[in-house]
This record gives structure tokens, C-alpha cells and sequence, in this order.
């Protein structure tokens, strides 16, 4: 089901120039994550990073218990092998045809058989909907096709994270939406880690389960979808929803006439409401298990979340989903969640009731909510990782810098 990427106080310079500094945030395995900000934020350096294409002067990236930052060259290599990634202009060698394209790094890094790679590049290339031109060359391809291909090549070594940066960027909006259904469903079928960069706020808003917001050097927040997408925040409010009045002036972002055309193909206006739908799975296709693990997790977090976002949250909740997670509309935890027993049955024990969000059936800002050594907490932060021994002080929900 992929797996865990703990990134902790990373910093990275070149040198007089901090790129960014301080990133703390952990992507929860099989789900997708996006990381947003505007142009030349060093999203690009941050997905180098993970990889350990760029050493970061300060900070960890702890993926399967080795950080990436100071590893050795051959657990380097070993961990590389669990990343897939799709680069910005899909980085195909020209000369090769799409199949050898997509067959190259099973010919360099397997001892399969011809007719094995062909088993798996064909595979591939129907995941992402590309059979049928195998025998064309990039050149003679659209911008979306080569998007698919380098997909197709990241995918061929069964990866267990996916990265993939900007993958929306030179193509039109009919095919930014296909590319944007097929990452979801491509999550649906292999369960891997996603992070996509970005600076589109339609993909923003419509694909990630998190959503991480870059900014002037720093990360600004990071958290469940609903948690950005119903925030005050002035920065993170302007770029999600694309407002040319805020933080971020034209200089650092997108021009005016590019912003204009991605609102009106959102049909946005100030009265519309924040939080459109997310995305889901093309029908024929399995559920993506990262859902439930999600809801699950998020809900074991629900006091620590904003108003805005619990409020969210608990309106997208079935009424059986009310009951095994013991909330009502207003949040209340009417029982531990998924610890009920019959002793328990009719009453509160203390820490249960600390659990209940302060303020959050009255719309306030709830104090975090101390963590509890609740199953949920125990089953995310798995005992004996280096990266978990505090896990107080180190909530999948990163951190402003400076915050607690
Ligand atoms: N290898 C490098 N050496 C020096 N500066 C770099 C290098 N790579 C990126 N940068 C700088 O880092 C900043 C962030 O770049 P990048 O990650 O490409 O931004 P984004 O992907 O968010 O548009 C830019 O100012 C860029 O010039
Ligand atoms: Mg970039």
C-alpha cells in the first residue's frame, strides 16, 4: 500500500539563496499529497530532494527507516528503486520509441526477458491509455501523450511513491482533466504514495486527499484537503482560489490573463463554496483503499483539525459512518471511536472526554487536542521508527514554522 515519507525540519540553500527552510510533513502511504505554490518555489528542489538527487544542509527524509539525507550510497540506490517519478516534460529520450522508451528501465534494471518486458510495458501502457503507439516517437506526440508515457515508464518498476511534477503543466484543460482522472485512478490500482507538484489550483482542489501549501521559503500549512480548502489563511485562501487581490503578487505568480482563464474554467465566484468534490475512481475500476485509511486517520485527529474543516468533514459523513466514528454533526465524540466495549457502553471515561474538541460545537478554534495513545495513532506512527519516538511533536500534519 506504498509507503510512509517522514520529511522533518528540511532546509535547502543554494548558496546565499534559501530555497526553502524547515519542512515538516509526512505523506501517509497510498494516499495522494499535493504540494502547491506558486512558480519558482522549489517545488522541483523539494522532489529532488525526496530522492536524494539534492542534499538538503538540514533535515531528514526518513522513507522505510533510512533517511535519504545521510544514507549510504547503496541504500540510496535501494531506496531510489522504490520511487517512481514523472518529470516535468516527461524526459523520454527522443530517438527511442515509445516502447523502448517505457521498456528502458526494465532492460536496465531487471534480468527479464524480452517477453516479459513486453508483458509489463504493455500493461502499462494500457493503464494510461497509450496502446496502439508504441511505435511512435515523442516528437510526433502530444504534450498529453508524453505525459502518459513518462507515466508508463515510471509505473514499469512497480514503484511504491510516485512523484510527479507538475503534471498538468502545458497541456489544455481538457487534458489536464484526463491526466488528473488518471492519477486518481492509477492510485486506485497500484496503492502507491503520491506527491504531485503543482502550481494548478484545479488540481489542487480537485485530486489530493493533502494538500501542502509552499510559500515565500516556507511551508504554510499542510493537512486533509478540507483543512486548506476551507482556510482563512490569506495566502493559502488567494491561491486556492485564484484571487489576483493578497499576498501574492504577480511578480512571484502566474499572469493575470492565465489566473482569469483558470477561474472561468472553474466557473468560480466569491459565492461559490470552497470545497468542490474530490475526484473519484472512473467506474469499472476498484475503490481506492487509501480512502478508508484516511477517514479513518483523519477522524482519529478530528479535534486537532480547524471548525471549518471538521465541519467539512462530518457533512461528508453517512449516517453509519457517524456511528462507527461516534461523532454528530457537531462534532461531539459520542464514544471512542472504533473502541467500544460493552463495559464502556453508556459512559465517558476522562480521556475519552478529552478527546471532545473544546469550542468545536461552537464554531471556535479548538486547542489541539492533546494526543491519546488512541489505536489510530498507534497504528500511523508504527512502534521502533527512529522518526516516531516523539510523535507528540511530530503530527502527520506538519507544522507552521515556528508553531508547535
Ligand atoms: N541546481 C541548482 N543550483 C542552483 N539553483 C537552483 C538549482 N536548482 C534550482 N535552483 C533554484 O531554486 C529555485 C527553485 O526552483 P524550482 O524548484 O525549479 O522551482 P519550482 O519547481 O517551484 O518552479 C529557483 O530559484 C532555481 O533557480
Ligand atoms: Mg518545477
Amino acid at each position: 500500500m506504498g509507503v510512509k515519507v517522514v520529511v522533518e525540519g528540511l532546509s535547502k540553500s543554494f548558496g546565499a539563496q534559501t530555497i526553502w527552510r524547515d519542512v515538516t510533513l509526512t505523506l501517509p502511504p497510498g494516499e495522494i499529497s499535493v504540494l502547491l505554490g506558486p512558480s519558482g518555489t522549489g517545488k522541483s528542489v523539494f522532489l529532488k530532494a525526496l530522492i536524494g538527487l539534492l542534499k538538503p544542509e538540514e533535515g531528514q527524509v526518513v522513507i522505510d527507516g533510512v533517511d535519504v539525507c545521510s544514507c549510504s550510497d547503496s541504500d540510496l540506490y535501494d531506496i531510489r528503486k522504490m520511487f517512481g517519478v514523472l518529470f516535468q516534460d516527461g524526459a523520454l529520450f527522443g530517438s527511442m520509441n515509445l516502447y523502448d522508451n517505457i521498456a528502458f528501465p526494465l532492460r536496465e534494471h531487471t534480468r527479464k526477458s524480452e517477453s516479459q518486458v513486453r508483458d509489463v510495458v504493455m500493461e502499462k501502457m494500457e493503464m494510461v491509455g497509450l496502446v496502439g503507439s508504441e511505435s511512435k516517437l515523442p516528437g510526433e506526440i502530444s504534450g498529453g501523450m508524453r505525459k502518459r508515457a513518462g507515466l508508463a515508464r515510471a509505473l514499469v518498476l512497480d514503484p511504491q511513491i510516485i512523484l510527479f511534477d507538475e503534471p498538468d503543466s502545458g497541456l489544455d484543460p481538457v487534458r489536464t482533466a484526463y491526466i488528473n482522472q488518471l492519477i486518481v485512478d492509477l492510485n486506485a490500482q497500484v496503492d502507491a504514495t503520491f506527491l504531485i507538484v503543482t502550481h494548478d489550483i484545479g488540481t489542487a482542489r480537485t485530486v489530493p486527499d493533502n494538500i501542502g501549501m509552499l510559500f515565500r521559503r516556507e511551508l504554510v500549512m499542510y493537512g486533509p484537503r478540507e483543512v486548506l480548502l476551507s482556510s482563512n489563511e490569506p495566502v493559502v485562501e488567494q491561491f486556492l482560489n485564484g484571487r489576483t487581490q493578497g499576498p501574492i503578487g504577480m511578480s512571484e505568480e502566474k499572469d493575470a490573463g492565465q489566473m482569469a482563464a483558470e477561474l472561468a474554467e472553474l466557473g468560480k465566484d466569491q459565492g461559490v463554496p470552497h470545497i468542490v468534490p474530490q475526484l473519484d475512481v472512473s467506474q469499472g475500476l476498484p475503490r481506492r483503499t487509501a480512502v478508508q485509511r484516511r477517514q479513518d486517520r483523519v477522524m482519529a485527529n478530528l479535534g486537532s483539525l480547524t471548525p471549518a474543516a471538521q465541519q467539512e468533514i462530518l457533512s461528508t459523513l453517512t449516517v453509519q459512518e457517524k456511528q462507527r466514528y461516534g461523532v454528530t454533526d457537531s462534532g461531539v465524540v459520542t464514544r471512542p471511536p472504533n473502541q467500544r466495549t460493552e463495559s464502556m457502553a453508556g459512559s465517558l471515561s476522562t480521556e475519552e472526554v478529552a478527546k471532545v474538541p473544546a469550542g468545536a460545537a461552537q464554531g471556535q478554534r479548538p486547542s489541539p487536542t492533546p494526543r491519546t495513545s488512541g489505536a489510530e495513532d498507534d497504528a500511523f506512527w508504527a512502534p521502533g521508527e527512529s522518526v516516531s519516538e516523539q510523535p507528540a511533536k511530530r503530527g502527520w500534519f506538519g507544522r507552521k514554522r515556528g508553531g508547535k
